[in-house]
């Protein structure tokens, strides 16, 4: 299949770049007729269900446990059980995540998102970090959320036993799955921060590396998987679990408790509505930056007028920068709502927009401390963003019923703190780095960050996930989201530009070349030998230097009109930019 879409992408790439989404499909339906193509089988295309992951194993037990009666939200459960077993680097127990949830004719969003310790404070790495050591690992691990967020998730809308949806991650933890080549290289380039449990764990007893096709079995996760399967959440957040997370984190110098497992809960909070070119896009709200940055986005382009520009001129590309660059600078005044009081309404009134759009029209030069005056005026808090790493996935389930799951889960950064318990073979995040750690400096990725994003006991740090619902006359028409710290933000966007603007189909909408602003740093991130140099020219010259370097993928399903037969149908997505499968039927 990765064959098949990178010369899929090639093909499009010579084409002159997508748009023309009619003439693709004729050259492909002739390329097909000479067998040069084996299939064309990317979307993958389905009437009752499908689901777009990372992993192949979670899509294909997705599908299943559908099949056998599940709905969307056991599907969901069981694709993130699964790449707990098969992409721990993106996905474990030991991390947390965000979901949009259509079910009952309305979108609810789910905060399963790790919290700070009891024992933290705000100062507490940069006390770690006198003397210039390094803080230790334990203590960038928050309280894990994912299980409860599994949990509260299937509380509420599962429909096959909690029990049933363990069968098929336990048996890929216990007789083991064949590593890929994205397994290999994740893990092997985390070798050196890895703890002992990491170490016994992902590599074989003489320490040498698992290579692709061969099979690692993980007992202890299994015996883990088993044990939350038949007594619940209290497994992990009381019971034996809960003293090896405990202890592990521990060892590594970190502060996480009983108590603070114990105490850990997850929210339901109400998505962020934004009517969009007839569409509703339902975006998630603080502690996600999502809702602002994306619906700022989206209504500037409409300010802009965008649609108009041909897709991918420097002309359009030039615009969705500022468009970006501004949506972003609304970013950093954003926190926990239980913790801050988020200016969300004023960042996404019509007015805050007008002010945005005002600087538009000044030089380039001047318009930096224009956006730093007015940002101030929303909030005493400062600063920035840079880059993080690819260390999240998200995935998207929807059904011909038009339920629909949207979840972006994540350890933050590969593998997390690269701690995995012994015992039960558990990944742990280092979600804590998503805080303003040490205010007015950098963390590991370069991130500076706002007083609102301050450490505090309980508190979660300010997100880039952004899963996605999009509907159109009280009909679910697409699902989405990603992974890639600020370039999630960036990506979901555009996504949703290329599908609800330019018209162009799910995987012509992923696949078209991305560009990223995050206002600071002042660059422009593009993806790497995708545009053509006389675009980049252009951009330079009106003060847009752009850098290659794209880590955002987006996984998504979409109801759609298909085009041979006339009728609505599932269309399941992924970026050729990494691994994945969509499965359905
Ligand atoms: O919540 C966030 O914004 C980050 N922890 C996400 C990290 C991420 O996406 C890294 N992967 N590419």
């Amino acid at each position: 299949m990765r064959i098949k879409l990178k010369l899929k992408t090639k093909l499009k790439t010579k084409l002159g770049l997508i748009n023309k989404t009619s003439k693709i499909f004729l050259i492909a339906l002739v390329l097909n007729f000479f067998s040069l193509f084996p299939a064309w089988a990317v979307p993958q295309v389905g009437q009752k269900f499908m689901i777009s992951s990372v992993s192949p194993q979670a899509s294909e037990a997705a599908k299943k446990i559908y099949q056998q009666g599940g709905n969307v939200v056991d599907a969901a459960i069981v694709a993130v059980l699964c790449m707990s077993v098969t992409s721990p680097y993106y996905a474990a127990l030991g991390g947390g995540g965000l979901a949009l949830v259509h079910m009952n004719a309305q979108v609810e969003a789910l905060d399963f998102r790790e919290a700070a310790p009891l024992k933290s404070s705000a100062r507490m790495f940069m006390d770690a970090q006198k003397d210039n050591q390094k803080a230790p690992a334990g203590l960038y691990v928050g309280i894990p959320g994912m299980v409860k967020g599994l949990w509260d998730l299937h509380q509420k809308y599962g429909k096959l036993p909690w029990k049933k949806l363990f069968q098929e991650p336990i048996h890929l933890a216990q007789t083991g799955f064949q590593v890929g080549g994205e397994w290999q290289q994740n893990i092997f380039k985390q070798k050196d921060r890895m703890n002992e449990g990491s170490l016994q764990t992902f590599f074989k007893k003489d320490k040498s590396p698992y290579l692709a096709g061969e099979t690692l079995k993980q007992p202890g996760l299994a015996k883990a998987l088993s044990l939350i399967a038949n007594r619940g959440e209290k497994a992990f957040y009381q019971q034996e679990i809960a003293r090896d997370l405990v202890d592990t984190i521990q060892k590594s110098g970190g502060i996480l408790s009983l108590e603070d497992l114990k105490k850990y809960k997850t929210r339901w909070l109400k998505p962020i509505e934004r009517e969009f070119m007839g569409y509703q896009v339902y975006l998630m709200p603080p502690p996600s930056s999502a809702g602002v940055v994306i619906s700022t986005a989206l209504d500037l382009t409409e300010k802009l007028e965008l649609q108009n520009k041909k897709i991918l001129s420097s002309d359009e590309l030039l615009g969705l920068a500022q468009t970006l660059k501004l949506a972003f600078s609304s970013r950093f005044s954003l926190g926990d709502p239980d913790f801050v009081q988020n200016p969300t309404e004023k960042l996404i009134s019509r007015e805050y927009l007008q002010k945005l759009f005002d600087i538009l029209k000044l030089k380039p030069s001047e318009q930096n401390s224009k956006i730093e005056s007015l940002r101030q005026t929303v909030s005493v808090a400062t600063d920035n963003s840079a880059l993080e790493h690819p260390e999240t996935t998200h995935l998207s389930v929807m059904d011909s019923e038009g339920h629909s799951v949207a979840m972006t889960v994540s350890l933050n950064g590969m593998l997390g703190s690269a701690i995995t318990t012994p015992k039960y073979q558990i990944a742990l995040n280092d979600t804590m780095d998503d805080f303003n750690t040490r205010p007015g400096q950098a963390n590991q990725y370069g991130l500076i960050q706002d007083n609102a994003n301050a450490v505090a006991p309980m508190k979660r740090p300010l997100s880039s996930m952004s899963p996605t619902i999009v509907k159109k006359d009280s009909q679910v028409v697409l699902t989405l989201g990603s992974p890639g710290g600020p370039q999630i933000l960036s990506s979901v966007f555009q996504v949703l530009y290329r599908k609800l603007v330019n018209k162009l189909d799910i995987d012509l909408a992923i696949q078209t070349p991305r560009i990223h602003h995050q206002f600071k740093p002042d660059y422009l991130y593009v993806d790497q030998n995708k545009l053509s140099p006389d675009v980049l020219e252009k951009l330079e010259q009106n003060s847009y230097k752009a850098q290659g370097n794209f880590i955002a993928r987006v996984y998504a399903v979409s109801l759609e009109e298909h085009p041979l037969f006339k009728k609505k149908m599932l269309f399941g997505a992924f970026d050729s930019r990494g691994e994945g499968l969509a499965s359905g039927y």
